[in-house]
């Protein structure tokens, strides 16, 4: 796209079908919020100025996008329509000879189609160029009406003749206006329709009346243009997402044993011979490497897991790192900032917070660790605890190389144990230990010879028949 075109997204509407108490911008689609989609889009296009339009939930919206130097919100104090909500970014769309306006709720859009229209629009030096599908099920768009092959306007559904209903041609609510065209005409828009709203979409009759030039471009692929107007129409596309999603992943050699049964948001990456097993869920930007088994019921976000990692089934890795071939599971548990170095094995029930495990250490059993860092060949034995709050602030755990914690024991931080050294079973430690040495901190073991023998000759005794004891 030539530098120098304005792109608009609508997205102030109520989104009164989603039956909400969040504004439709917000609602989620591939694990991202529908408003994103199509300022990915404008951003993808090279446009230099992107207006925001924001509404219901203004706040939010801005918040989720983010402040950005490229991104200008502007806001449409009443839901009163498309052509009102354009006409809020009139003045600070950028002087151009080109305006792309995007609807916010329209998230499949591909790049390559809005430039495609965007040049025939050029070309035609048209006032108008609408983005316009031919659907099997027309429902709930605006239908292309033309006589003799010529557009001459749109008509919304609701507004619609049983005749123009059965028009199966449908408008994308993307379009490419000429700004000295646009801008006039808008004004002329009147909310005279059942809604009472200023439908962007009279635009299209008024200019084909005043000899204005409205071209069309039709999309190749119609899910294209399929927009989130109720929950419906979001968990259609949230399957054909995903479907997509696993298309590609297969088709760069990951094995999906049961894509029916597979959730892996459009951002995850894997590499080929990683095998996922049912029940998996995987979302956001994780990044998973090159022969992985990714077992049963895993759920998996925002992490990087490095080539040949072994996850068995029923683990949560949450903003963690794993390097290669380490091996965890069933029911790990890691927290966000973990990181598993390679060759390391965490087992099942063991829950990780902010916690490295060096180099082929074990965590086998049992365990939570917070706040440690565990360096290289450690043994951390069945239930072992790092206490690492006090009811105020966290606190460091350290446990050097080759250290070997017994089972059972807690570790009450701030605490340091030193290379090679030995924690007895079912320990309390509190203080530092030195490297190589042994600490033990519990009651001693007290042995009574003889005494459960003596018990149990005292309850068989019969009484009184002398040989009491005293
Ligand atoms: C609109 C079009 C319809 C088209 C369809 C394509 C109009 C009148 N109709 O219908 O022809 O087939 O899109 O998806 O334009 N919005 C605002 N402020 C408002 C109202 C809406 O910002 O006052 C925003 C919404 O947040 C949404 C977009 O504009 O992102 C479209 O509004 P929506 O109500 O979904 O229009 P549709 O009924 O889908
Ligand atoms: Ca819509």
């Amino acid at each position: 796209m030539r530098a120098g075109c304005g792109v608009v997204i609508l997205a102030a509407g109520e989104g009164k079908r989603m039956r909400s108490r969040t504004a439709k911008a917000l609602h989620r689609l591939g694990g991202k919020p529908l408003v994103a989609y199509p300022v990915a889009l404008a951003r993808g296009l090279g446009a230099e100025g992107i207006v925001v339009v924001v509404g219901r939930d203004g706040e939010r919206v801005r918040a989720v996008l983010g402040e950005a130097p490229d991104l200008v919100f502007v806001e449409q104090k009443e839901q009163r329509g498309t052509a009102h909500a354009l006409l809020q970014a009139r003045g600070a769309v950028p002087d151009a000879d080109a305006l792309l306006v995007l609807s916010g709720d329209v998230p499949l859009l591909a790049r390559e189609t809005v430039e495609a229209l965007l040049a025939h629009h050029r070309k035609t030096r048209a006032a108008a160029t609408l983005l316009t599908a031919v659907l099997d099920d027309p429902r709930s768009y605006g239908r292309i009406v033309r006589r003799r092959g010529r557009l001459t306007r749109i008509v919304e559904e609701r507004d619609a003749t049983r005749t123009q209903r059965r028009l199966r041609e449908v408008n994308g609510g993307v379009y490419g206006f000429a700004p000295k065209a646009l801008w006039p005409a808008l004004d002329r828009v009147t909310p005279d329709n059942d809604q009472g709203e200023y439908y962007l979409t009279d635009i299209v009759g008024i200019l084909v009346r005043g000899r204005g030039r409205v071209e069309t471009v039709a999309v190749a692929d119609p899910v294209e243009i399929l927009g989130v107007n109720d929950r419906r129409q979001l968990a259609d596309l949230e399957a054909l997402l995903r479907r997509r999603t696993l298309a590609r992943l297969m088709a760069e050699g990951v094995t999906i044993l049961d894509p029916g049964a597979t959730w892996i948001e459009p951002d995850v990456r894997i590499g080929p011979d990683t095998v996922v097993y049912p029940g998996v869920v995987i979302e956001g930007e994780t990044v998973i490497g090159e022969r992985c088994v990714v077992g049963a019921g895993c759920h998996i976000q925002g992490s990087r897991l490095g080539e040949g990692v072994t996850l068995r089934p029923y683990c949560v890795i949450a903003d963690s790192t794993i390097e290669a071939g380490a091996t965890l599971g069933p029911f790990a548990h890691l927290r966000p900032e973990s990181v598993i170095r390679a060759g390391a094995k965490i087992g099942n029930f063991v829950e990780l917070k902010k916690t490295v495990v060096g180099r082929g250490s074990k965590v086998p059993h049992l365990s939570y660790l917070g706040d440690a860092a565990v360096g290289e060949g450690a043994n951390i034995g069945a239930g072992t605890i790092t206490c690492n709050y006090d009811g105020v602030a966290k606190h460091p755990t350290v446990i050097e190389d080759r250290a070997f914690v017994g089972t059972n024991a807690s570790l009450v931080a701030p605490l340091r144990i030193g290379a090679d050294s030995y924690i007895g079973a079912g320990s309390t430690i509190t203080k530092d230990v030195p490297p190589g040495s042994l600490a033990v901190g519990r009651a001693r073991q007290v042995v009574k010879e003889g005494w459960a023998l003596r018990r149990r000759r005292r309850a068989t005794e019969p009484e009184g028949e002398g040989g009491g004891r005293e």
